[in-house]
C-alpha cells in the first residue's frame, strides 16, 4: 500500500516522545513540494487548538545578495555554498537544547525581495515538535553533514519529474523571471541543484511519493494559515 497523507500525520504525530521536542525534516529538489508539504503538515497537526508544532525553512539560510555578490556567487544562488549551513545545523541543535526556556527565533526567506529575514520565524516553547525543510538536509558534505544528525527523520520529497520542473518554470515566472529566464534558470541551475539532492534521496527515512504530492493543495487553509501557492493555477 503507498503511503498516504494521513499516514504522513499519524508519523509525524507520534515523533515528540516523553515530552522532548522533536525535529521532523522534509527534504527534495528544488520545487518538489516541501513547503507545500510542510505548510499542510503544521495546519492539519495543530488544527484550531493551541499550536504545538512549528515550521522552520532552511531557506531562511540564504546569504543575502551583498555577500554573494562579494564571493562571487550570486549566479548560483541556491547552490549548497551559497547558504550559511553551520548557521543552520547550530539553531537546529539550539532548537534541540532550548525546547524549554524562551522563544528561539529563526530566519525566514523573503521571497519578493529573495533575501533572508532575521527573527521572521518564532518557535515558541510550546513547539514539541518543529518542521523544517529543505533542499540539502541530507547533503553529507562540509557543514551541511552536522545537519542529518539534529533531525529524528528525514522525508524525501519525490514528485514527478515533469511536474516538478513546469511548478518551478511557474514559480519563477510568478516572482518576476520572464518566461526564457525561468526555463533557463530551472533546467540550469536548479537543475545541477536537483542532482546533488537526489544523491541524498537513499538516507531519507521515507519517500513521500507523488500521489501525496500531487493532492497537495487543501481547499480551506484554516485558521492563521497562509494559502501560499495553493490555490493558484500554474
Ligand atoms: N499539489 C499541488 N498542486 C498545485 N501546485 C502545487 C502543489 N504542490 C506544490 N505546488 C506548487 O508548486 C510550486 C513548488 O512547490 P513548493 O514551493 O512547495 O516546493 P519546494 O520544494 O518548497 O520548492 P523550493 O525548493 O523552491 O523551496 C509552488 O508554486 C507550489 O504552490
Ligand atoms: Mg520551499
Amino acid at each position: 500500500m503507498p503511503l498516504t497523507f494521513d499516514d504522513l500525520l499519524d508519523r509525524a504525530r507520534s515523533l515528540p516522545r516523553d515530552g522532548r521536542r522533536a525535529i521532523l525534516g522534509i527534504a527534495g529538489s528544488p520545487g518538489a513540494g516541501k513547503t507545500t508539504l510542510a505548510e499542510r503538515l503544521v495546519r492539519e497537526l495543530n488544527g484550531d487548538g493551541e499550536p504545538w508544532v512549528a515550521h522552520v525553512p532552511m531557506d531562511g539560510f540564504h546569504l543575502a545578495d551583498a555577500v554573494l555578490d562579494r564571493l562571487g556567487r550570486r549566479d548560483r544562488k541556491g547552490a549548497p555554498d551559497t547558504f550559511d549551513a553551520a548557521g543552520y545545523a547550530a539553531l537546529l541543535r539550539r532548537l534541540r537544547e532550548e525546547a524549554y526556556g524562551d522563544v528561539v527565533y529563526a530566519p525566514g526567506f523573503e521571497r519578493v525581495l529573495e533575501q533572508p529575514l532575521a527573527g521572521a520565524v518564532p518557535v515558541e516553547p510550546a513547539a514539541r515538535l518543529v518542521v523544517t525543510e529543505g533542499n540539502y538536509l541530507l547533503l553529507d558534505t562540509g557543514a551541511w553533514a552536522r545537519v542529518r544528525p539534529q533531525l529524528d527523520e528525514v522525508w524525501f520529497c519525490e514528485p514527478d519529474e515533469e511536474e516538478r520542473v513546469r511548478r518551478l518554470v511557474a514559480r519563477h515566472e510568478e516572482f518576476g523571471k520572464s518566461h526564457e529566464e525561468a526555463v533557463a534558470w530551472a533546467l540550469g541551475t536548479d537543475q545541477r541543484n536537483a542532482a546533488l539532492v537526489a544523491a541524498g534521496r537513499d538516507r531519507a527515512d521515507l519517500v513521500v511519493p507523488d500521489t501525496v504530492l500531487r493532492d497537495g493543495c487543501p481547499a480551506a487553509p484554516r485558521r492563521g494559515a497562509g494559502a501560499r501557492g495553493c490555490a493558484r493555477p500554474v
